[in-house]
């Protein structure tokens, strides 16, 4: 199948010529709940996850950002609900992340706390084959020399060599990022930081990334970036073009005439 490309079609078609245990990750955010107007596209979202569960490697990671729409003043709960189909059909929980968006501009209902995050649910193939967690937390005793030995309830000390704390301990699952103010064309794109951290986490260098409904193209290109190798599907025809458009200047720099 070719690699490094985005293919405008219904991402059921792209998977179907994909072999089993294909992919190593997927970045991706559906269209929930008609929130955003995507055209009229239908949303087979059983039979995606089914397909999604065959094309991943063992071990491999889903992210799905996603979050739910009121009508009435009753949220749908309709990300709940995926996750536990995501969980019927085989795939672990592996975290339930929250990305807030402090600058969020998405309001919602007067009568609720403001509308600030989505869910990022983190589902897995098995046990994931790839965690590489970002640490950029100052910690707290970053740099000094820590007592190394470990006392037993017997009392007896263990004798172990004292040690240096690591300056930068793990993020926390709640990952603050602003939402972009650059469009591309597109009413619901991630910002480059959030695609790009998911990728750094859950792949390796030379892994195949796949988003199924890639949008403006966010993940392609903080797939690029990073030295990944990746496969979009878009069913609109104008994003389609538009992500393609986005980052083809990637490629002429990373391969100039
Ligand atoms: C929430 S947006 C994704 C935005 C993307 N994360 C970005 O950064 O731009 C969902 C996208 O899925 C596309 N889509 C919906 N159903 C699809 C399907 N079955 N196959 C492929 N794309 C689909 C929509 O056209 C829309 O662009």
């Amino acid at each position: 199948m070719e690699l490094n490309t985005i293919f405008n079609e219904n991402c059921l078609e792209t998977m179907a010529r994909m072999d089993d245990e294909f992919i190593d990750l997927v970045v991706t955010s559906p269209p929930y709940d008609n929130l955003k107007d995507y055209d009229g596209y239908t949303f087979e979202f059983e039979s995606i996850v089914k397909e999604l569960y065959r094309v991943m490697k063992k071990g491999g990671i889903v992210v799905w950002i996603v979050n739910d729409a009121t009508i009435k003043g009753n949220e749908t709960g309709t990300s709940f609900k995926q996750a536990l189909f995501f969980k019927e059909c085989g795939f672990f929980l592996h975290d339930t992340m929250i990305w807030f968006k402090p600058n969020s501009f998405n309001f919602g209902s007067n009568y609720c706390y403001r509308q600030s995050f989505e869910y990022m649910f983190i589902f897995s193939k098995g046990k994931a084959k790839t965690v590489n967690l970002i640490k950029d937390v100052p910690a707290k005793l970053g740099g000094q020399t820590a007592r190394g030995a470990r006392k037993h309830s017997s009392g007896v000390r263990d004798e172990v060599p004292d040690f240096v704390v690591d300056e930068f301990k793990r993020r926390d699952n709640v990952w603050f990022v602003n939402v972009g103010t650059k469009n591309h064309g597109h009413p619901a794109i991630f910002p480059d930081e959030l695609a790009g951290d998911h990728i750094l986490s859950w792949s390796n260098p030379g892994d195949i990334v796949y988003d199924p409904m890639m949008g403006s193209g966010t993940v392609a290109k903080m797939a690029i970036v990073h030295q990944r190798q990746f496969i979009g599907s878009e069913i609109s025809e104008d994003y389609a073009n538009n992500a393609l458009e986005r980052i083809r200047p990637l490629f002429e720099h990373q391969n100039p005439q």
